[in-house]
């Protein structure tokens, strides 16, 4: 399948009925997942703030795990080294144990598994499947946000011009990506990194306003080889951020290019915000001649563990 094939599949995503279910009650959640997978706890931390939410991206579990914590392993291929440790060390310690995969060691591992319909995706490509199990189990989208989301990711594809115009300008001049976002996407950003990482195999930089000011605001202005930086900002409509942003720009004499949201649900504007980046990763990876879905050296280094 063509990767822009793949990401184009996200609309189909956003309309899974999986549905983490918490069981007893519980009294905090924590979340593995490693790469394209743990993405997915940034994100619901970032959105869910009715109970203390830990992510985990490595083998060691909290001290503070116990049989009132809600557990969550989230690993696309459910062979996930650190990730399947981390649920046996959950289920040693009696939590409930979730499982988000599709298949794999993780497969039927825990106390509910939630089984992704598909095993040919990139595990990034499968965000909407392992994302809507979070918003549906802890109420975080109704049916017209669902609607929505679904409506403004299909309204984007590989033919967006924006996202061919933004890759363009970064490749034609060699630069290095950077994503300014603010809550609640500041996880998008940081998601929006990731993809360029792994689909245009290059580094790039995210941060998050208002934190950005307390340290990047003077390396914008005084950082090596500044115009080597194209500087993406999510724009925001809340109005403390959009004035920071302003000054910041203003202070440090630094271009940002502002990237919209769609939709008004929160749902809706996480999901294109997300497809957005797919598409300009996708395309700068297409521009650079490198092949989006090529994880070798990834295969190689879990081998070699
Ligand atoms: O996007 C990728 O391919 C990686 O970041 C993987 O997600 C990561 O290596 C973890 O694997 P999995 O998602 O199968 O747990």
């Amino acid at each position: 399948m063509e990767f822009a094939e793949e990401l184009g599949f996200l609309k189909e995503q956003v309309l899974f009925k999986g549905k983490i279910d918490a069981g007893r009650r519980f009294r905090n959640v924590v979340i593995a997942g490693m790469g394209g997978s743990g993405i997915v706890g940034k994100i619901f931390s970032e959105i869910y703030t009715e109970k203390p939410v830990t992510l985990i991206d490595g083998y060691s579990v909290p001290a503070h795990l116990s049989r009132d914590t809600l557990f969550v392993a989230v690993s696309y291929s459910g062979n996930t080294e650190e990730t399947i440790k981390a649920a046996e060390r959950a289920m040693q310690k009696g939590c409930r144990v979730v499982t988000i995969s599709s298949g794999g060691e993780l497969g039927d591992y825990g106390d509910q598994n939630i089984h992704i319909p598909r095993s040919d995706l990139q595990p990034r490509s499968a965000i909407g499947y392992m994302l809507m199990p979070f918003m549906e189990g802890f109420g975080l989208v109704d049916a017209a946000d669902i609607k929505e989301a679904h409506k403004v990711v299909e309204s984007l594809d590989h033919n967006n011009q924006e996202c061919f115009a933004h890759a363009k300008r970064i490749s034609r001049n060699k630069k290095i990506p950077v994503v300014y976002g603010a809550y609640p996407f500041s996880s998008v950003a940081y998601r929006w990194k990731t993809q360029f990482n792994e689909n245009a195999k290059v580094i790039a930089y995210c941060s998050s306003f208002p934190e950005l000011n307390h340290n990047d605001t003077m390396a914008l202005a005084e950082t090596y080889r500044k115009d080597e930086f194209y500087i993406m900002v999510f724009d925001s409509d809340r109005k403390e951020i959009k004035k920071r942003i302003a000054i910041t720009s203003r202070l440090t004499q630094t271009k940002f290019n502002f990237i919209e949201f769609k939709g008004k649900s929160l749902a809706a504007r996480l999901f294109y915000m997300i497809h957005y980046g797919d598409y300009l990763s996708y395309h700068l990876g297409k521009m650079r001649g490198v092949d989006p879905t090529d994880v070798r050296l990834i295969e190689e280094l879990k081998k070699a563990l």
